[in-house]
């Protein structure tokens, strides 16, 4: 099984983590089951940005990135060259670094 490395970040895993989780798996799913509790404001329909992470290593093993998350991406608060949403970013067999980024933007979120 693949493993995801964590790296600290101070709310969700202040010393940094390492999880494994089958192929298939988003990283958002493998980290909600691992109890990092990374926001998923849209329920991992890809309509928001608060699922962000940046891809430190293993970026290539999550395929092509759609352009919905693309245009998605480009309102993320911290973007960089390796960004995915983890709830569009799928487990292959390759081991991947991820570093959750200090803020998130939530686009779906409406104040009535
Ligand atoms: S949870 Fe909203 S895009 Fe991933």
């Amino acid at each position: 099984m693949p493993v995801i490395k964590i790296l600290p970040h101070p709310e969700y895993c202040p010393s940094g983590a390492e999880i494994s989780a089958p192929p298939g798996t988003s990283v958002c799913e493998a980290l909600l089951d691992n109890h990092i509790e990374i926001e998923h404001a849209c329920e991992m329909s890809a309509a928001c940005t608060t699922c962000h992470v940046v891809v430190r290593e293993g970026f290539e093993s999550f395929g092509e990135i759609d352009e919905i998350e693309e245009d998605l991406l480009d309102r993320a608060w911290g973007l960089e060259p390796t960004s995915r949403l983890s709830c569009q970013a799928i487990l292959a067999q390759q081991d991947v670094t991820v570093e959750i980024p200090r803020y998130s933007v939530n686009h779906a979120k409406e104040k009535h």
